[in-house]
């Protein structure tokens, strides 16, 4: 009789992205749901539970108002929904910044409520040190620098950065600071091509484009703008689909029918056993 057991498929981890760096491309997408992260596990090395949720699925303005059971909540329906790729979870504005101590806390939790293999933070000189603090006590911890969405405020909107001057400098500095805190990877997002491929060189760690061109170690897009699921995209996004004009005529044939009485049709609807 034989014992054979079938083997578990073994999610990708913290160290398999950072071997990658300098080989084949890491292809990272964005997730929040568990049936998008069905569909995405087979073709993704990695998914980013963002905080992007907050605008993509909430309707918020932008980030800032995303919250930690947000992403707690994501992040499981997006573990629950994938076997393969490695699942990153967005720590959102207001839950590191402050204390080290208290983005451990949150962070821990994130890890502990999810099962996530991962967080992402927004990265500047005041969170290098909790980058370290995070990763010396067990947590893989990937950057974010550029255009960090949670300054939008501060910054005055969703600009590219560092296409010249002090800006770029302190993106390249910001960029190797992160990487020697630790982290395993790092979001390179809105910026121009050539500051993206010092940043690659710079680094030991894979870079992960978002508007930083094909000099990138990887590349991430927010699923639902690559999709094509809003009217509205940013320069660097493709559209691989036009899922807004497929839902729109997919749901306005449904009213036709619904209003013609074609739907439900003999095939759809529950007879009455005979006898
Ligand atoms: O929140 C998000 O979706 C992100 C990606 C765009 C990198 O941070």
């Amino acid at each position: 009789m034989s014992s054979h057991r079938e083997q578990p498929v073994r999610r990708l981890a913290a160290p398999d992205i950072t071997l990658r760096k300098g080989q084949t491309p890491v292809v990272c997408l964005t997730a929040y749901t568990a049936p998008m992260a069905e569909l995405l596990d087979e073709h993704c090395d990695l998914m980013l539970v963002g905080d992007s949720v907050g605008m993509v699925v909430h309707g918020l303005p932008n980030t800032v108002g995303v919250t930690l059971e947000m992403m707690i909540l994501h992040g499981q329906a997006v573990m629950r929904g994938s076997k393969k790729a490695m699942v990153v979870v967005d720590m959102p504005f207001g839950s590191y910044e402050g204390a080290m101590e208290v983005a451990y806390a949150n962070a821990a939790r994130i890890m502990k409520e999810t099962g996530a293999s991962a967080v992402k933070v927004e990265a500047g000189p005041h969170i290098t040190e909790t980058i370290a603090y995070l990763v010396a006590r067990g947590i893989p911890v990937m950057g974010h620098v550029g255009l960090r969405p949670q300054a939008v405020l501060v910054d005055g909107g969703f600009k590219a950065k560092g296409k010249a001057g002090e800006e770029r400098r302190r993106i390249l500095e910001e960029a190797k600071a992160t990487a020697e805190a630790g982290a395993f990877a790092v979001v390179v997002e809105g910026v121009a091509e050539g500051l993206a491929r010092e940043i690659t060189a710079a680094i030991e760690v894979p870079t992960i484009g978002i508007g930083a061109s094909a000099g990138c170690d990887g590349q991430i897009l927010v699923t639902d703008d690559m999709l094509g699921l809003f009217d509205w995209t940013p320069k660097f996004v493709r559209r691989y689909a036009d899922l807004r004009g497929e839902i729109s005529r997919a749901v306005g044939k449904y009213a036709e029918d619904v209003r013609a009485r074609r739907f439900p049709g003999p095939a759809e609807i529950y007879f009455a056993k005979a006898g």
